[in-house]
């Protein structure tokens, strides 16, 4: 029976963040930010495996104690020099049967919540093709000139911003990346196919962790988080 498993790419250097450690492991919250996720995809019933992708010269995993996740979380020192190649070779050594589901998460979007992930599995679980988590995008969009003044302003109907998880049988997949490596997303190997993977309303505090100030913004919001869920289990008196 295919089940449901989890992919985390982990092994990018975070080169706009600018920080000498890797930017999955910056302490946020109280914990480096791959924990984040993890945790979030190992709580999850539905998921039987997290494998999660890093370089070959990781230094840094070892580094923690991840016991507390058992046999759920499998490390894959096999990383690639594009995200998409780390996803397709991670594809390759999880050894997962064609038809089982596969959501692809990144180490950088520490911020994903157990609801978002349970309503995207909901939603998706009986498609033909799959899907992933996106908003709509909110701002007005302008098209920038070689001098960087505005040469037009673009209308945002029917736009969104992708996000993850992305969540795609682990054969559809892996014939996807391997036909189309140039993308930044699984969705956009899979939209190469000629398919047209769901979107899946998500939430914009599901952001993708990419420079020092987001960092501080998901510090905010993890924190808070904790504090709800503490006062949620504090007895009423
Ligand atoms: N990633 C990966 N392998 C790569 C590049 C990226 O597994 N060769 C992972 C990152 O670790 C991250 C996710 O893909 O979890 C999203 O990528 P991004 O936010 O771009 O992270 P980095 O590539 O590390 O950052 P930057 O582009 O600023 O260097
Ligand atoms: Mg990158």
């Amino acid at each position: 029976m295919s089940g449901f498993h989890a992919l985390v790419p982990a092994a990018g250097f975070g080169a706009r963040m600018g920080h000498e450690l890797p930017k999955q492991y910056l302490p946020i919250a109280g914990k480096p930010m791959i924990a984040h996720a993890l945790d979030t995809l190992c709580a999850c019933a539905e998921i039987a495996t997290v494998f999660v992708v890093l370089s070959p010269g990781d230094t840094q995993f070892h580094t923690y104690d991840w016991s507390r996740y058992g046999e759920k979380l499998q490390p894959l020192f096999c990383g690639g020099a594009t995200r998409a190649e780390s996803v397709a070779n991670g594809l390759l050594a999880s050894e997962l049967e064609a038809d089982d589901w596969v959501l692809v998460h990144d180490a950088a979007r520490p911020c994903l919540t157990q609801s978002l992930l349970n309503k995207m599995i909901t939603e998706l679980r009986d498609d033909a093709v799959g899907g992933i988590l996106a908003v709509p995008v909110a701002d007005t969009l302008k098209r920038a000139d070689a001098r960087q003044r505005i040469a037009a302003t673009e209308p945002r109907e029917g736009l969104w911003q992708a996000q993850t998880p992305q969540m795609f049988r682990a054969g559809l997949l892996v014939e996807a990346l391997a036909r189309c490596k140039n993308v930044t997303d699984e969705a956009s190997a899979v939209e190469a196919l000629g398919l047209q993977p769901k979107l899946v309303p998500g939430d914009s505090g599901n952001f993708k962790v990419t420079y020092p100030q987001d960092v501080v913004l998901a510090e905010l919001l993890l924190k808070r988080e904790l504090q709800d869920s503490h006062a949620a289990s504090l007895p009423l008196c």
